[in-house]
């Protein structure tokens, strides 16, 4: 399978702590990777230097065959990559003053350049597989937690993204809302893009993921599949964080 993105030795300070301390590993095309770790640890630092929303220090990226250097993006590399991957965050970031439709449509007119009645096409669409289509005409503060994610996730969607990146999607959300979540992503993983989705949900990670990337202090410390590092893990930091994912979720 061809390789996607492919990171080598990413570093990224914030003033004197470094947090990213030479991450390394590869997402193969259509593959959905799974990031744990404890908190504090750089995962979602590490999906912000991916799609420059937070520059790198150091390292180098092929991402889908382009080679960036993680400290000296240009346009044209910010380009490619925006313009081939979406990105879903813990906290929806809908457009409150647009409604569920308009939030969809928005960047498949201003980016996309579609037509106002072919993006609203589009986005029907999309929303109708998040089961949100009879709330277009809603705004996001009339819709519950899951249901704002569920247009984040549309509206990601409806762009074609190669990728997605999900940075923790379920984690702000009330537990009987994160099932609804979960079951869309897992719709989504279906249908072959690529996925990058840090989460701590133990079962989505192993229905879905090819791959389990556990990151500590700064590196990724344990890569496999989701049998071997849920079941098996290697590294004492990941039996430790494990065991604790397990307690909280039997206490
Ligand atoms: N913009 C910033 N300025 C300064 N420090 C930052 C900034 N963003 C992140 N950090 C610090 O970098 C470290 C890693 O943060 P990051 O958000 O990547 O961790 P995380 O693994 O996603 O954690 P969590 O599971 O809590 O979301 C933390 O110590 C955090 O305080
Ligand atoms: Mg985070």
């Amino acid at each position: 399978m061809r390789k996607y993105v492919e990171l080598y030795g990413l570093k990224k300070s914030f003033r004197n702590l470094e947090v990213l301390k030479g991450v390394d590993f590869q997402v193969r095309k259509g593959e959905k990777v799974v990031i744990m770790g404890s908190s504090g640890s750089g995962k979602s630092t590490l999906l912000r230097c991916i799609n420059h929303l937070e520059k790198a220090d150091d390292g180098v990226m092929n991402y889908n065959d382009r080679i960036i250097k993680l400290s000296h993006w240009t346009k044209d590399d910010v380009k490619h990559v925006r313009s081939t991957s979406a990105m879903v965050f813990q906290g929806y970031n809908l457009f409150n003053h647009l409604n569920v439709l308009q939030n969809v449509t928005e960047g498949l007119i201003q980016v996309k350049k579609y037509s106002r009645a072919e993006a609203a096409d589009i986005a029907e669409n999309y929303l109708e597989k998040v089961g949100m289509k009879d709330r277009l005409k809603h705004y996001p503060s009339a819709l519950s937690g899951g249901q704002q994610q569920r247009v984040a996730i549309a509206r990601a969607m409806a762009l074609n993204p190669d990728i997605i990146l999900f940075d923790e999607p379920t984690s702000a959300l009330d537990p009987e809302m994160v099932g609804e979540v979960l079951g869309v992503m897992e719709q989504i993983a279906s249908e072959g893009v690529t996925m990058l989705v840090v989460t701590h949900e133990v079962g989505f990670a192993r229905n879905i993921a090819d791959r389990i990337v556990f990151m500590d202090n700064g590196v990724v410390c344990e890569d496999g599949k989701p049998g071997d590092i849920l079941y098996h893990p290697r590294n004492n930091r990941t039996c430790k964080f494990l065991n604790l994912l397990e307690n909280r979720k039997t206490s």
